[in-house]
Formats: structure tokens, C-alpha cells, sequence
């Protein structure tokens, strides 16, 4: 049977949705490649969330293709939110390729698989407001941590962000699905859980679309997010929870009490900001101020002393001055943020924010980025230099990529920690190790 490889750019929800259509291809008969030079079938999982990350995806499909001159069996297929968006298009633009699946249907890549190698091209793009399909197969021996998708699509629709054009209406999978789903992980060796969703907060709230589909059972629809957490907390064997992305109005009094008391719940939280200016949050439709941001960090910080937060910022959205750029800067070095992602803003097609000018530049987009990633780093340096000395809980990953004498795990607050390990360690033991040495994106401990 022919071999098979995944290339996926994006977030972890399209990670999740390539080891579903991989598990997919793997009851269909077909074996993971041992690389993707090799693979029959080579499929790119794609993202659409700046104009970067298509023109990525698009170059690699171009390069797959030209491989087909050569190795004309070889099936190339796109998945994911670029195919969603771009539709029939992707086929003028890469005229060889074989499939074609949008988001919220999974389910089809091992058939469209079936009809290229019969030679016949697939698109398929389901309808966005319709029940999605839920990735929910898992790689076998896919390790001791495992993703679980709970929450799918998005409604906010903040101004810049293409996501609710191509993953569809928010969708909250029930929580009977979810929690079989952890118990079976569980009894096959996963400790730790990363549970995901755009909006993932919102999990249980209603969706009356979906609600006819689906009447509520005595134990409800689905639970309102803290009590989910609680109940996958509750499944034996689950040693980690953690979840992504959150917004600040989650941040309630109940997820705060479930950090202190529920001890699997790992102290890390991924915030999202944005910007620290309450102006440019309002033109991004955010639904916070900074105040209440900075609110909700300081609630949790109070609460949940050794608690790690991270965030994303956009620099350049459009009208964004030099004094809400400074916003953010300042908000940035009053969150304490242990680690930030910074994003330079690109116009998405169809969203609010492309219908208003682009208006700063690309190198002004560059020198923001650029002040807030060096502001960033010697933050994470000091924040991490704090911690030696201290004795920290590590779940261990495995043999540490630069150093194969090494391994590395990660503590609760998702730092990464590289010891030396003892006799027998097996991925998913937990060790208690002093740190002893700190950089700025790396523990190291004995
Ligand atoms: N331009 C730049 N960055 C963006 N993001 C989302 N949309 C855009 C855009 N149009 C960033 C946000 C989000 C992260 C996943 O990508 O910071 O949190
Ligand atoms: Fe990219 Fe957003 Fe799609 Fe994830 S949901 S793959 S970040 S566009």
C-alpha cells in the first residue's frame, strides 16, 4: 500500500486534524512514510491566517508537484483553512494537484486519497454554518500527550481575523464525545491532555443551530467550560490538563478556583491581547479594554502565584500610532508576560479590517516587531532567571533534539526544562528537579 506524510503549517487545531485524517488513512490501509521524500501521498495541512502563511503553503505545493514529473503516481492533496478559502481557485493556481478538502470535514481526506490513486480530483468544502466533523481518531502510540479539539469555529469576528470566514460557526463538541475520547487516551498511556478551541472559554455555551441536531441529555448538551475541565480532571490516569486559546472574559472567579484547587489543571494560560491600547482593541472588536486585560492578569496572578502567562500581539494594524504602539509596549512589561508571539498585521480578504488602509509601513511594521521581541526576551531572561533554585515538577518529553545525551520535559507553567535523565525514564514520568541554570527560552536541571 502506498506510504503517506502530512506537512502542516498553523495552529494546533490543524495539527489535531492531520493526525485525524493520518489515523483516517491508517485504518484505510495506507502506512506512515519515514519521511516525506519518500511518501506516495503527501498531503499540506494549510493556513490562512496572514498572507505569509498561504504564500508558504502554496510554494510547497508548487514544489510537491513538480516531483510528480518525475513520480507521476505520487498524490499531493491540500487540507485546511487555505483550501476553505480559496476553493475551486487552488486548482487554477496549482493545476496539478490532486484533493482538495476544506475545513469541517476531515472525513474526507482518505476518500479523496481513494479517488486520486483512480485518478480522479477531489474538492470538497462543507457548509460553514452546518455540524462539523470533529476530528476524534488518534495516531496509535502517539505518546503521552495527546490534543483534543472541544470547541470548533469561531463568532467573535474581531476585525482582522480570518478564522470565522474559513472554520465556520462556533460548535461545541458534546461532552459525552469529548470525555470518551480522554477516557480512551487514558488507557492508552496519555497523561496529559491539551484541550482546543478558538474561542475555548465559550465551550458550552449554547449554539441553537446545533441545539435541533442534538437534544439536551440529562447531563446536558455539553458543560459549561469549568465543569468540563473538572470532569476530565476526574478521568484516572489523566495526570495534565491544559488549554488554548483563552480571552480575558473567561478569566472568571470559577476558572480562577479551578487553578488553585484542581491540581492537574497546569498553570500556564495563553491570553491573547492583541494590543495594549484600549482604541486599537475597540477598531479590533476585541470586547475588552487594556483595563480589564490587565484586570484579568492581575486576578489570576493574586490568585495563582507561580501562574505563567503568554499572549499574541499584532503590531501595524491599521491606524495604529506610535503612542498605542507604546500602549502595548507598556502593557506588555506590566503583564509580565512569560512568553509572546508577535505577529505583523496582514489584511485578510473579507475580513472588517481590509476594507480600511494598510497605513503602516512595512518597515515600521518590522521596527515595532522588532522593539517588542527584544523588550520579550529579556523579560523571558528574567522571569526564567527567577526560577533557579527552585525544585520543579517535569512531565518528561524524550531525548532533547540538540542534545541526544539530554532529555527534555516541560513543567506545569510549560517552560521547557533539559536534565540529564536516570536509568529507565520513560516519556510521561514525572520528576521533581531543582533548576540550575536558566536562558531566556530554556531551563536546564540535573
Ligand atoms: N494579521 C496578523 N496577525 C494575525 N493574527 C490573526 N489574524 C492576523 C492578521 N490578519 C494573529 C493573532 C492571533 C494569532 C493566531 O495570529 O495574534 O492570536
Ligand atoms: Fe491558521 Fe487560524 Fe486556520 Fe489555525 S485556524 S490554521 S491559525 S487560519
Amino acid at each position: 500500500m502506498p506510504t503517506f506524510a502530512f506537512h502542516t503549517y498553523g495552529c494546533q487545531m490543524n495539527v489535531r486534524e492531520s493526525e485525524a485524517a493520518a489515523k483516517a488513512l491508517l485504518d484505510a490501509g495506507h502506512t506512515p512514510a519515514p519521511d516525506e521524500a519518500s511518501a506516495d501521498i503527501v498531503i499540506v495541512n494549510s493556513c490562512s491566517v496572514r498572507g505569509k502563511a498561504e504564500d508558504k503553503a502554496l510554494g510547497k505545493l508548487g514544489l510537491l508537484c513538480a516531483t510528480k514529473r518525475e513520480r507521476p503516481d505520487r498524490v499531493i492533496g491540500l487540507m485546511g483553512c487555505m483550501a476553505q478559502r480559496l476553493g475551486n481557485e487552488v486548482f487554477r493556481r496549482v493545476p496539478t494537484l490532486d484533493f482538495a478538502i476544506g475545513t469541517r470535514c476531515a472525513d474526507r481526506v482518505a476518500p479523496a486519497v481513494e479517488a486520486a490513486l483512480q485518478g480522479r480530483p477531489t474538492l470538497a468544502l462543507r457548509d460553514l454554518h452546518a455540524q462539523p466533523d470533529a476530528p476524534s481518531g488518534h495516531m496509535p502510540n502517539g505518546g503521552f500527550s495527546a490534543y483534543v479539539t472541544i470547541l470548533l469555529g469561531c463568532n467573535r469576528r474581531c476585525a482582522y481575523c480570518i478564522v470565522p470566514d474559513v472554520r465556520g460557526d462556533e460548535w461545541s463538541r458534546p461532552a459525552r464525545d469529548v470525555l470518551a475520547e480522554i477516557r480512551t487516551l487514558a488507557e492508552n498511556g496519555v497523561r496529559e491532555v491539551t484541550l482546543l478551541g478558538q474561542s475555548i472559554m465559550n465551550y458550552g455555551l449554547r449554539t441553537p443551530a446545533f441545539d435541533a441536531d442534538d437534544p439536551p441529555s440529562p447531563g446536558g448538551y455539553t458543560l459549561p467550560f469549568p465543569r468540563l475541565l473538572e470532569a476530565v480532571a476526574a478521568i484516572p490516569g489523566i495526570e495534565r490538563i491544559r488549554f488554548t486559546s483563552g480571552h480575558p472574559s473567561g478569566v472568571t472567579d470559577e476558572l480562577i478556583r479551578l487553578y488553585q484547587e484542581e491540581p492537574k489543571l497546569c498553570h500556564h494560560l495563553h491570553l491573547p491581547v492583541q494590543s495594549g491600547s484600549s482604541r486599537v482593541l475597540s477598531r479590533m472588536r476585541r470586547g475588552y479594554t487594556r483595563e480589564h486585560y490587565l484586570d484579568a492578569v492581575a486576578r489570576l496572578r493574586a490568585a495563582v502565584p507561580d501562574i505563567a502567562i503568554t499572549t499574541d500581539v499584532i503590531v501595524g494594524f491599521p491606524g495604529e500610532t506610535e503612542e498605542d504602539f507604546q500602549e502595548t509596549r507598556t502593557l506588555m512589561e506590566a503583564a509580565h508576560f512569560d512568553n509572546a508571539f508577535i505577529f505583523k498585521y496582514s489584511p485578510r480578504p473579507g475580513t472588517l479590517s481590509a476594507t480600511w488602509e494598510d497605513d503602516v509601513s512595512e518597515a515600521e511594521k518590522a521596527r515595532r516587531n522588532q522593539i517588542l521581541l527584544s523588550d520579550q526576551d529579556v523579560r523571558g531572561a528574567l522571569l526564567n532567571q527567577a526560577l533557579v533554585g527552585t525544585v520543579q515538577r517535569v512531565l518528561a518529553e524524550g531525548p532533547s533534539l540538540r542534545n541526544k545525551a539530554k532529555w527534555s520535559g516541560r513543567t506545569s507553567s510549560n517552560k521547557i526544562v533539559i536534565f540529564t535523565a536516570p536509568d529507565g525514564l520513560r516519556p510521561g514520568d514525572a520528576l521533581d528537579l531543582t533548576i540550575l541554570r536558566a536562558a531566556p527560552q530554556t531551563l536546564y536541571a540535573e
